[in-house]
């Protein structure tokens, strides 16, 4: 059949997961799954919540609205943005991957600058859509040249996948700001922020006020639902919501209700509430002790942490992707998440340090 080659690649980490599967298979032996981009301390208890859903609603079984079931945006507007922005820019995508997909292929600017160390998919989708793109070495860069990144936007992913490192958010805003007032096109890719920052969130209501800023968050980490493919977008910019909309009909009919309505009862209900701190607490404790760890053992790569802090879900350790299966660790070589440092990049790989304390210890201390 005569096919379009887009020129994409298939994830290298679904790949590492498969060899480890093949591997445990041949030896007998448990290896540890660290290659992994999902919070896999602890599963989110749903249980209390589900029973809360009415499945015998229209709300649930007739096509949701395009844009979003109206309440949940509204509950986004409240959790994410301290009810200062609008439900109007908000639009419930099919989760973070199809969301950052429609939006470089929505956007008419000359190229998308990603950071150094970038979660492929960023490259990989912007080749399917040939969008012409570059990189950047750090903020700092940005900072310095402003004036020439016109007609351009840049990606910025704070905490990092795959650095799992968090900036100030007043620095980080100072930089933002800067660069909308620029006319620089900010993609704020954040999937991971929300696990972290609970309560009031100064930054997010910030930055949803600036005209040149796209949030593109997900529902898979936050709250652990990634088997949901949600997400949403937010934008001030009447044109480009405009035209996403259409996009959104035509790709996607209206997402999952189910998934709407239970993520709306995650954020609403005392149940759902409960159930998603819970969630968080779990993790965020199960992720510090895995960084204490590795810290207080030598392993965590300290150099990618001088001005920011490592929070997770994911740290870069100072062994390669094959020293670590050595002992049976599953990771991914930092390599792969660079196009312009991999020499720098050989001796280091990414783990997710979301997953059970116990096992990070045990399968670690043999490396000692
Ligand atoms: C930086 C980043 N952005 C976005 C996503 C998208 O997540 P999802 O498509 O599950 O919403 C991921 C998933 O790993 C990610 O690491």
């Amino acid at each position: 059949m005569k096919t379009k080659k887009s020129g994409a690649r298939y994830s290298a980490i679904v790949g590492i997961g498969e060899k480890l599967k093949q591997l445990s298979i041949e030896t007998g032996r448990e290896y540890l799954a660290l290659n992994r981009g999902v919070p896999a301390v602890t599963l989110i208890d749903i249980s209390e919540v589900v029973p809360l859903l009415d499945f015998n609603s229209g709300e649930l079984q007739i096509y949701p609205q395009n844009n979003g079931i109206l309440k949940l945006r509204e509950a986004v507007n409240k959790k994410y943005f301290g009810n200062k922005s609008s439900a109007d820019n908000i639009f419930i995508t099919h989760g973070g991957m199809g969301t950052i997909d429609m939006v470089v292929d929505t956007l008419d600017v000359e190229e998308i600058l990603i950071p150094k160390f970038y979660w492929g998919a960023y490259r990989n989708i912007m080749t399917m859509r040939n969008v012409v793109h570059d990189f950047y070495e750090n903020y700092e860069f940005l900072d310095q040249n402003i004036d020439k990144l016109q007609n351009k936007a840049v990606i910025i992913c704070d905490p990092s996948n795959p650095l799992g490192n968090k900036y100030d958010d007043a620095k980080l805003m100072q930089l933002i700001k800067k660069l909308d007032s620029a006319g620089v096109i900010i993609l704020f890719d954040g999937p991971y922020r929300k696990l972290f920052i609970q309560g009031e969130d100064l930054f997010y209501q910030d930055l949803a006020a600036l005209p040149n800023v796209i949030i593109m968050e997900s529902f898979s980490k936050s709250i652990g639902l990634s088997g949901q493919r949600l997400g949403f977008m937010h934008t001030n910019d009447k044109e480009f919501a405009e035209e996403f909309n259409i996009r959104l009909l035509y790709v996607t009919n209206g997402v999952n209700a189910f998934a709407q309505l239970l993520v709306h009862a995650l954020l609403t209900t005392k149940e759902g509430k409960e159930a998603a701190d819970e969630f968080r607490r779990i993790t965020i404790e199960g992720m510090n002790r895995n960084i204490e760890y590795l810290r207080k053992n030598g392993f965590l790569a300290e150099e990618f942490y001088q001005d920011s802090t490592p929070v997770g879900i994911f740290t870069i350790v100072n062994r390669s992707e094959e020293e670590l299966l050595e002992y049976r660790i599953g990771s991914v070589g930092l390599p792969f998440f660079t196009s312009t440092a991999k020499d720098e990049a050989k001796a280091y790989s990414r783990i997710c340090i979301a997953s059970d304390p116990d096992k990070i210890e045990k399968f670690f201390n043999r490396m000692k």
